[in-house]
Formats: C-alpha cells, structure tokens, sequence
C-alpha cells in the first residue's frame, strides 16, 4: 500500500506533522525530491524537530527512512542532522536508507546560489530562494554534470569530476562574480570524509521499494514544497527547481506511477508563501500579520516570514487536477479561531471575464482579482478537538465549503502542531 503525501500549495502546508502521524503505522517512508530546501516540523509531547533531509518518519521507531534518488542531498546538512537525532537517542543504523542515484549538493552550487539571487536584488529575476543549492544541482543534473552518491564510492572519479567541473565553475565565480575561486584538493578531501560516514547507509533505495512492494509493506511517499514550487505546473519561475506534484513522487522514489496507491494533499486553511511571486490572495501587512503570528508563520529553514493569505480554492483545485488527488488534509484550523469572518477565493477575474484555467502567464496571474465567498468565522477555541463533531459548527461549515469548491473529500483536519491534534473526519 503506497500513499503519496504531497504539499497543496507553497510549501510548509505541514507535510512534516502529517507524515509523521501517518509513519505511526507504516513501514517505510521516502523523500523523493528537493533537498535542505524543506524543513519539515514534527511535534511530538514538548519535543520539536525540525527535518531537512531526512524523512519525517524518523521519530517512529519502527518506520525505515529513505532518501530516495530523486532528493538532492548536502552531505554537511544531512551529517548535521544525523549526529543531532543520534545525540537526542534517536536510532537510526539499519532505519537510514540513502539512494546511490541521488545527486550531492557541492559547496559551489551553494554559492553560485546566493551570487545569483545577491546579484538579481530588487529586480524580477530575484527568486528568494532558500540558498540552499538546489537549483544549480539540478542545473548540474540535467546538464548531465551532476556527481552522485554512487561517485563517492570511487575516490578517483570523484576527484576527477569535481576537477573537470571546478574548470567551468572558477570561471563563473571568479569572471561573473568577482567572488574567490575554489580548491579542487579542498572539496574533494571533505566530500571522501563525508563519504565514509554515510557510506553504511547507501543502498539502490528503488531496489529496496519495488521488494517491498512485493512484500505488501505501507509505504509513505514523503513530498516536499509544494504544488505551486512545481518546476513545470508552478508559478514559473517562481518555483524550485523539481517536481513536487504526485509525477515526482514515481520518478523520485523508482515505484511506478501505477503503483501508489492514494495522493494525499495537504493544504493550509488558509495561504502561505515564502520567497517572491505573484499571490492572488494575499492580504495586506497588518490583516496578514495576524495569520502569521497566529500560525507563527516563520520559514523552518530560513527564518524568513511568510507572506498570509485567505484560502484560495482555484489554486488547490488546480494544484489537484494536476496531481490526481484523492484525499485532502486540512491543517492549522485553530489558527482561524478568533477570526469573526473568513473569506475563501473560488476563482479569479481578469479584466472583467472570469478565467477558465489557472492562468500559466505570471502578468495575468498578477493582475487577477480574487472572486470571494465570505463566510463567518466561529470565534472559540479548537485545538483540543478529538472528533470532527467537537468542532465548531461555523468550522464546519468552513471546511465543507473548501472540500466544494476544490470538489476533493478532506480525510483529515489538523487543529494544532502536536501528532494528537488531528481529526479524522
Ligand atoms: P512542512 O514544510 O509542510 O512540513 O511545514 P513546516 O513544518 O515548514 O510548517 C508548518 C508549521 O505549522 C510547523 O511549525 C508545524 O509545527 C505547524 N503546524 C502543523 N500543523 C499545525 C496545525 O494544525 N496548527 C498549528 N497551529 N500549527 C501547525
Ligand atoms: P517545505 O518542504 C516553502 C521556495 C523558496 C523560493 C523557491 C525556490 O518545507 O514545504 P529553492 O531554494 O528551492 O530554489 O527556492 O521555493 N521554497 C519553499 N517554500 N517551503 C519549502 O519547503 C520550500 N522550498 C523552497 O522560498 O521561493
Ligand atoms: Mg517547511
């Protein structure tokens, strides 16, 4: 049984909580794109984790973790992030699983990162990425320059990749950026370093998953950003650099499309974004302000705010259609509960027509005007709800709206960050 948990809308919908309570009773779980982009929160009691690279299923001591092909991993964050969980006496020999096929983050691809987006400033070309690497990995990667965990496992080859593409790479640091130039013999003796600490946890991971597969374990596909970040249904190019709709969830992990089983979406009740881009919905500072110190909506990697917004409904629909939904979860309800009234956005007006599609031309994207249902809000507290009955009837009546209008059931509601703050409905 495969189930694919995948982000709604821009990202930090809560996939870290939600993956978490599914890997209560599943036996693998896999990040399949992405990299140290994500941080996904996981609460459980009065302990908070925040997880880069590995899977959100870790606090689970039964659930395997895999990094699966598609992620692009920084061997220094993800070494980071082991010794953190070892030093808090969480298991992790034999639970690790790293994909050979997955591409490495190397130290230029990070600075060529935050050239780039230093030297884009105040213009469009600005995409507020986390500087993380991700986008010049994958530039790699698809150039066909990429160097892979299983590269690690040849000191010679490695060596002599990271020489050949250091010729390129010094040129553009250097001549483009006027930024100092790098040492081959530096990256390759931290990077053979690297390699003997993860060596015990790499493995061909799409092998291991098509096994267990045959063997009718639960698997959890793991997503990271959102539909929105997509590289191809995204607001291009304000978007990362994968794909992070239910297609990357096969390519990313080796399971065939065929094989998952169930999409899940998970989707904040209200919007959020980081970084630049067009958001219909978003609200004003003051209104938004609200939301984001409510919802305490503050980038788990950067520390950045995060631009707030209404629900918007057009945009889930389509994130939906494109992902093939099955099931939506519903998080951070109770960050609604003061609010008197609560607008949700059911489609979008562009110089007095109502658009048919999610419009892919960022101009028009820009210019619409949300068409808005307002809705009353309920005003009492929901964070101790246990069943879908114990919430509030306005709440309800919320959440009946959304599940209309983006026409995809909810299976769950989550009313507060703690693994027990869910609802099934
Ligand atoms: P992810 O990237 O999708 O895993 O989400 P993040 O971890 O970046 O951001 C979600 C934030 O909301 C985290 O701080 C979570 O602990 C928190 N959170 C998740 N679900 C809920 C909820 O239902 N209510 C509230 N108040 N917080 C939540
Ligand atoms: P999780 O998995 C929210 C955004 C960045 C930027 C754009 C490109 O925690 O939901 P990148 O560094 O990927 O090249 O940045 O994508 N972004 C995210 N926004 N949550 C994330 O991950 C994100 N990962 C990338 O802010 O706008
Ligand atoms: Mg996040």
């Amino acid at each position: 049984m495969v189930t694919a948990i995948i982000g709604g809308q821009w990202g930090d919908e809560g996939k870290g909580k939600m993956v978490d309570y599914y890997c209560q009773n599943a036996d693998i779980v896999v990040r399949v794109q992405g990299g140290a982009n994500a941080g996904h929160t996981v609460v459980v009691g009065d302990k908070k984790y925040i997880l880069h690279l590995i899977p959100s299923g870790i606090l689970n001591p039964k659930t395997i973790c895999i990094i699966g092909q598609g992620v692009v991993i920084d061997p220094a964050t993800l070494l980071e992030e082991i010794a953190l969980l070892k030093s808090l006496g969480i298991k992790l020999d034999g639970r690790l699983l790293i994909s050979n096929r997955a591409h490495l983050v190397m130290p230029y691809h990070k600075m060529l990162d935050q050239l780039k987006e230093k030297s884009a400033d105040g213009t469009s070309a600005k995409i507020g990425t986390t500087g993380r690497g991700i986008g010049p990995t994958y530039m790699d990667k698809v150039a066909r320059n990429g160097i892979r965990v299983v590269d690690l496992l040849k000191p010679e080859q490695i060596k002599k990749k990271i020489e050949e593409n250091l010729n390129f790479v010094n040129k553009v640091l250097g001549g483009i950026y006027n930024s100092p130039t790098l040492e081959a013999k530096t990256i390759v003796d931290d990077y053979l370093k690297y390699d003997k600490e993860m060596d015990p946890y790499i493995t061909d991971t799409g092998a291991y998953l098509n096994q267990a597969l045959r063997e009718k374990k639960t698997i959890i596909i793991e997503g990271a950003q959102g539909a929105l970040l997509d590289i191809d249904i995204g607001t291009y190019p304000y978007v990362t650099a994968s794909n992070t709709t239910a297609g990357g969830c096969a390519t990313g992990s080796g399971i065939g499309p065929t094989k998952i089983d169930t999409v899940v979406s998970i989707v904040k009740a209200y919007t959020t974004r980081v970084g630049e881009g067009p958001f219909p919905t978003e609200l004003p500072v003051k209104e938004g302000n609200t939301l984001r110190e409510k919802g305490q909506e503050f980038g788990a990697t950067t520390g950045r705010p995060r631009r707030c917004g209404w629900f918007d409904a057009e945009l889930v629909k389509f994130a939906c259609e494109s992902s093939g939904v099955d099931e939506l979860i519903i998080t951070k309800l109770d960050v609604l509960d003061d609010l008197a009234k609560l607008k949700i956005c059911t489609g979008y007006s562009f110089e007095g027509k109502t658009l048919k599609y999610f419009p892919a031309d960022l101009d028009i994207l820009s210019g619409v005007t949300p068409i808005y249902e307002e809705l009353s809000g309920w005003q009492a507290n929901t964070t101790g709800a246990k069943q879908f009955s114990d919430l509030p009837v306005n709440a309800r009546a919320y959440l009946k709206r959304l599940e209309e209008v983006v026409g995809v059931p909810i299976k769950l509601v989550s009313v507060g960050p703690e693994r027990t703050q869910t609802i099934v409905k």
